[in-house]
């Protein structure tokens, strides 16, 4: 199956696969620490260059057939801007699962907008990819992202001590490893 220039709706949001005239806006919300530390490979500072080479790269891999991640920007309601992302990654047909990994820009989070981006994708994923299993990993202090993983019904698989380092600030972190199997999802 090749589904391409996907867009996602939600209440409030709509999440469009990136395109370069997205760079500045990705580039003024991932500059910032307060969201780079909490992931893993987003460097802080982080340029508009950063930004142009990062869609660039989800603009070629959405080439791939077959396609093995969608990158969607969180664009809201009527606005063009992309103000965060989701991520449907490492997607392997075989195994039928992926993972899951999503930021917002500061001055967006807690309006409850990643918990429908994020009940969105995994409906997507398990609806629509047909996927049978979706991985996520968050740092075990990120609270936010442990909350909404838990509302979401995923399970904690283990927790990792000391297992990975940010690239914003170089910090070694715990992580929680979680799942969600199509059987356990309920829309
Ligand atoms: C984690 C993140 C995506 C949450 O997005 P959000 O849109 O702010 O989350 P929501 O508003 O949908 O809230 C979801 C739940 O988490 C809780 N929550 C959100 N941020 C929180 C915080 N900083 N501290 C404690 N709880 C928080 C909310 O209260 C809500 O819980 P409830 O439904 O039980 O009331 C956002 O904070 C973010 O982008 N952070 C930086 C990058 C990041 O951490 N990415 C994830 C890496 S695994």
């Amino acid at each position: 199956m090749l589904l391409i220039n996907m867009e996602l709706k939600t209440k409030s949001l709509i999440l469009r696969e990136l395109k370069e005239s997205d760079a500045q806006s990705i580039a003024e919300n991932a500059n910032n620490v307060n969201v780079s530390k909490y992931l893993v490979v987003v460097p802080y500072p982080y340029s508009l260059k950063d930004a142009e080479s990062f869609i660039h790269s989800t603009m070629e891999a959405a080439k791939k057939v077959p396609r093995t991640q969608y990158d969607f920007g969180i664009t809201l309601g009527n606005e063009r801007e992309a103000v965060g992302m989701i991520s449907v990654e490492k997607i392997k047909i075989e195994d039928g699962s992926c993972t899951i990994g999503y930021w917002l820009g500061e001055g967006y989070h807690r309006k409850r907008y990643m918990t429908e981006a994020f009940g969105r994708v995994i409906e997507f994923s398990f609806m629509e990819l047909k996927l049978n299993r979706i991985n996520i990993a968050a740092f075990a202090e990120n609270e936010g992202s442990n909350t909404l993983i838990h509302n979401a019904k995923f399970k904690l698989d283990r927790t990792l001590k000391q297992h990975v380092r940010d690239r914003a600030t170089g910090s070694l972190h715990d992580e929680n490893h979680y799942h969600l199997l199509r059987k356990e999802y309920k829309i």
